[in-house]
């Protein structure tokens, strides 16, 4: 059977699966029962220092299901960060790490532009006892205007800066969580490596509008008949995830054509994840971990075991005894534009030459059609 276990930043997970940032890590009780359920790590709802200006609103959540079925293919959600408090979070952090000591808890966090504020959230989450750090840079809805979340994260300058702070004061691995909203996303990821981030995560929601409602012509959800535009997730957003996932991969790792900028940092990929197969895809494309947030709201928590064995069928299937047999093997099958109609071009011409016998490759050649071929291959036979 497969090795599934995965040491990422000097961190040893059981399996590459992890909780990504959102409602299945808002409190101790369901952390708990993500570890119960032998998650290879949690990463938490985001906190920050001050809950009081977080105020979520009902109905938070519009859903897309796939035509004529009740399969749920597109989330939108227009929820904050945490509205718990930093000191119950402080306490909730430490109770988790007595009760699980082995497991890798990974504390998300968000300030706003105030050097202080994340050099204090980062130097409390660590006196509890949490494993990393993952930055939310990413969060499209609700913070930009306090310059949180995607605000932020869309600056690559401001990125570099921010993460400066962070590095200096933070004694375990740090994690940048980019978003999907802006044409390159390379740029923020360079830039927090830059600043000494030792991995990236990707991606957080994109900016959506669910839909308008035709009978009474509000935006989808609607909250006292208004809305806002909100972070689109679920496996509608996968295509896309994996896209960017390979663009950083490309640009930390490197592929045939282009030498590697970040070969010793982590990539942890999220979109879409509801299978082991989708999990084999983007660690195909480099990543380490995968992390699903919507599938758990969908599917439970008890999803880990099915994705574990799915995964492990896959392994075995390719002979792949651990995740790293495998990691990245798919980036060297992107290529340009140019260079795939030269591709087909060059086969064709060879299929041509093939069917008429003619020999291009020296293995083609045969004992008993020996002199024919040879014959075929004169230009001027007079
Ligand atoms: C309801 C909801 C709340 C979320 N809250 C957070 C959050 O607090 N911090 C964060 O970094 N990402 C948050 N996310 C984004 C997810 O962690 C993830 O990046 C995104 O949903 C894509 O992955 P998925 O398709 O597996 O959900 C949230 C997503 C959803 C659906």
């Amino acid at each position: 059977m497969a090795d599934l276990s995965v040491v990422v930043d000097g961190l040893k997970l059981p399996n590459p699966f992890v909780i990504g940032s959102g409602p299945p890590g808002t409190n101790a009780n369901v952390i708990g029962k993500a570890f119960d359920e032998n998650w290879g790590a949690v990463i938490c709802k985001t906190v920050s220092l001050d809950a009081s200006k977080v105020v979520n609103v009902a109905p938070r959540y519009a859903r897309m299901r796939a035509q004529g079925t009740k399969e749920v293919i597109g989330w939108q959600n227009i929820e904050l960060i945490s509205d718990r408090s930093f000191e119950v979070w402080e306490d909730e952090f430490k109770k988790i790490k007595d009760k699980y000591p082995d497991r890798i808890l990974i504390a998300s966090i968000m300030e706003e532009y105030n050097k202080d504020a994340w050099i204090e959230i980062v130097e409390r989450c660590q006196a509890c006892g949490v494993d990393a750090f993952e930055l939310n840079f990413s969060c499209p809805h609700g913070m930009p205007e306090r310059k949180m979340g995607a605000a932020m994260g869309q600056d690559p300058e401001l990125l570099e800066e921010v993460c400066g702070w962070v590095n200096q004061a933070a004694t375990i691995p740090v994690w940048a969580k980019m978003t999907p909203n802006i044409t390159h996303i390379e740029d923020p990821a360079r830039a927090s490596l830059k600043a000494g981030c030792q991995g990236i995560a990707a991606i957080n929601t994109i900016l959506s509008v669910m839909g308008v409602n035709l009978e009474t012509l509000r935006p989808e959800p609607t909250v006292e008949g208004y809305s806002v535009p909100g972070g689109y997730s679920c496996k509608a957003v996968r295509p896309i995830a994996l896209r960017m996932v390979m663009e950083l991969a490309t640009m930390m790792y490197g592929n045939e054509t282009h030498e590697g900028e970040y070969k010793d940092r982590s990539l942890s990929a999220i979109g879409g994840v509801e299978t082991g197969e989708d999990a084999a895809q983007f660690i195909l494309l480099g990543a380490s971990t995968v992390q699903v947030c919507t599938g758990v709201m969908i599917h439970g928590y008890k999803m880990a075991g099915r994705m574990c064995e799915e995964l492990s069928a896959f392994m075995d299937k390719h002979n792949f005894k651990t995740i790293e047999d495998f990691r990245g093997h798919s980036l060297q099958y992107f290529t340009t534009h140019a260079d795939l109609v030269q591709r087909q071009k060059n086969a064709k011409a060879e299929k041509k030459a093939a069917k008429e016998g003619m020999v291009t490759k020296d293995t083609a050649w045969e004992g008993d059609k020996f002199v024919e071929q040879s014959n075929k291959l004169v230009s001027n036979d007079d």
